[in-house]
């Protein structure tokens, strides 16, 4: 028995879909198998990456709650489930980025693997079809998209969120290179850590390899073809759920 029916489809993305539910405070999120990289142009279903993603994603959001992140996390239901509180998504893609790699380095001229201390972060208007293009602070301006003051807080729980997501897979030997994080305003006006963390949206490299092909445990398998993509986010889980309580059943 589940406190909630669900209601119609809300939003389809590449890699969830949102539903409302019959209580206007909850939204649930199915996690998908599909996977796409370079703005979907790559393709395709990997079975268990739905799953190995909401599980991951609950037990970092309930982490982080543990470390004053206020996320949109209310709990898991089944294996590819998660209930969450609804937020206006801030069409902003921050990422902060502890070692140098991906687009940084076909963009700058910084070496793969050189570390960012203190780390850099990076907006990005979120727009699939105009590519999410790298934001400048005079473009933030022109797009009105948050006030100087929701600027300063979004970048102040990003380096949050970064301390909390280096102590995590910190212990269990990943390194975080850089992730993805959305927010969104809830009802009563708090910013919120929303949509996921999970190896589609973290770079995290394996401390206990030194080939740097084999350390991958993140999307960049899939996007450099490198293959046991859902063997090394199993791997994630696993050592996630070793320093983990059980995530919370929603009811
Ligand atoms: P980048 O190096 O391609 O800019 O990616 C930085 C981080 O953001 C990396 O951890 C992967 C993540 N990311 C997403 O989650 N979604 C995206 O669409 C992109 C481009 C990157």
């Amino acid at each position: 028995m589940t406190a909630y029916s669900l209601g119609p489809l809300l939003y389809e993305g590449k890699a969830k879909r949102v539903y409302a539910t019959d209580q206007p405070d909850l939204v649930a999120v199915e996690f998908k198998d599909e996977a796409t990289a370079f703005n979907a142009e790559k393709r395709a279903s990997l079975a268990g990456k739905g799953e190995r993603n909401c599980r991951i994603s609950a037990l970092v959001f309930e982490w982080l709650e543990a470390r004053g992140v206020s996320t949109h996390y209310l709990g898991v239901e089944g294996d590819r489930w998660m209930l969450v509180r609804p937020v206006k998504v801030v069409p902003i893609e921050v990422v902060v980025r502890n070692v140098a790699a991906g687009s940084l380095c076909r963009q700058l001229p910084i070496a793969p693997g050189t570390p960012l201390d203190p780390p850099l972060l990076d907006l990005y208007y979120k727009d699939d079809a105009l590519g999410d293009p790298l934001l400048t602070e005079a473009r933030l301006e022109r797009l009105q998209l948050v006030s100087s003051g929701q600027l300063q807080a979004i970048s102040e729980l990003a380096m949050a969120v970064n301390r909390g997501l280096r102590e995590l897979f910190g212990s269990v030997d990943l390194e975080l290179v850089d992730f993805k994080i959305e927010l969104g305003f809830a009802a009563d006006g708090r910013l919120l850590l929303a949509d996921e963390i999970s190896p589609d949206t973290c770079r995290l490299w394996d401390r206990r390899i030194s080939d740097q092909s084999d350390r991958i445990m993140d999307k960049d398998r899939f996007r450099q073809d490198l293959g046991g993509v859902v063997e090394a986010y199993g791997e994630v889980l696993k050592r996630v759920q070793g320093v983990c309580p059980q995530p919370r059943v929603y009811r």
